[in-house]
């Protein structure tokens, strides 16, 4: 097929571009790199890159060099929950401006399959850990108010136009693909995977949000999924697209990890020390959330394979490939 990639040089977004070129697709990664490394997606056979900002005029003249596309994955957005409190209109250009540009587009070529990365942030603090996709969508962010406006786009489309489309909620994105030769690259890094081994490789000290929450720790319990099982989502998630339908679905482990057991799995993985200095909980974080993944199971018939140690390993990897990231300095 002839698929537009937006976001795609992203972390998610170029993992998944990279297997659909690998799997035989034409790819067009569209992405204004302002997160994005072009080098993500560089060299790279049956994937061409574009470089556009999704929310600014003109977006048609930049894609009109995408040529005919037959389906639409979008990734393009801003991703930093803290962030967003601190600038909530940029998110909502970004994020649902972007996306309504986007879909004006696809409207107009004809595009009738779209994937969507949505977020497990739509839930806000969750009433019932495992959260199934049924549960009210109450973020607390400005971040997860930009994902759940985009879901409201989606069906909004599927309504007027007959779009079809998948929403897939990711939980803890996190590891390395293709052997550590790509991983994760926020600058600057907010996540706690690749900052608790940054800190495990300089011996810095890593704070701990939150230590007396209501969890059995009381650090923030999360659900982390390996990208290459959220990649292999996408790949079941853009064939189960079905007209004129917006379906929405959990992308998580399943299971939930704390953040002192996530730092214990760390030390096990990189057998060094991982120093860490406890703080007040960041603005918000929900205390728990873990992913009910059943409906992608019977759905999508999607399961993760891979746990927190494989996602620690080649996380640990690409770290040490790659200490400074993709060109340049990590932030
Ligand atoms: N944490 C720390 N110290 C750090 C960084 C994170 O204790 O230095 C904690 C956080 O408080 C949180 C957990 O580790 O409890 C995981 O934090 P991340 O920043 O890695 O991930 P989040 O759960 O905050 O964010 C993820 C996605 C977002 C999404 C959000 C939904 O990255 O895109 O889940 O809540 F919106």
């Amino acid at each position: 097929m002839n698929l537009l990639v937006a976001g795609g040089a992203g972390y998610v977004g170029s993992a998944v571009a990279r297997r659909l070129s690998t799997s035989g697709h034409r790819v067009v990664v569209v992405d204004d790199l302002s997160a994005g490394h072009a080098e993500a997606v560089d060299g790279i056979r049956g994937i061409r890159l574009l470089r556009a900002d999704l929310a600014a005029p003109g977006l048609d003249r930049a894609l009109a060099a995408a040529g005919p596309v037959e389906a639409v994955l979008h990734f393009a957005g801003k991703i930093a929950v803290g962030e967003s409190f601190a600038d909530p209109e940029g998110y909502r250009r970004a994020n649902v401006t972007g996306s309504e540009a986007l879909l004006a587009w696809a409207r107009a070529a004809g595009v009738r399959r779209f994937v969507f990365s949505s977020s497990a942030g739509v839930y806000g603090t969750p009433e019932k850990v495992p959260v199934p996709e049924s549960a009210p969508l109450r973020p607390v962010s400005p971040y997860g108010e930009t994902k759940v406006a985009v879901e409201e786009r989606l069906a909004g489309a599927a309504k007027e136009w007959g779009l079809g489309a998948v929403a897939l909620r990711y939980f803890n994105a996190s590891g390395a693909t293709d052997g550590g030769r790509h991983g994760e690259d926020h600058r600057p890094e907010t996540h706690l995977i690749p900052r608790l081994l940054a800190a495990a490789a300089s011996g810095s000290a890593v704070p701990i949000y939150g230590t007396d929450g209501p969890t059995p720790d009381g650090t923030c319990v999360r659900d982390y999924v390996h990208i290459e099982d959220l990649v292999e989502a996408h790949v079941r998630a853009l064939d189960a697209v079905r007209p004129g339908e917006v379906r929405a679905f959990n992308v998580g482990a399943g299971s939930g990890a704390s953040v002192r057991e996530v730092i214990a799995a760390a030390e096990r993985v990189t057998g060094r020390t991982v120093r860490t200095k406890d703080e007040p909980p960041r603005r918000g974080d929900p205390p728990s959330l873990v992913a009910d993944i059943s409906l992608a199971a019977r759905e999508l018939a999607w399961k993760p394979t891979r746990g927190l140690e494989e996602i620690l390993a080649s996380a640990w990897s690409w770290h040490r490939g790659r200490p400074g990231g993709y060109s340049g300095r990590r932030g």
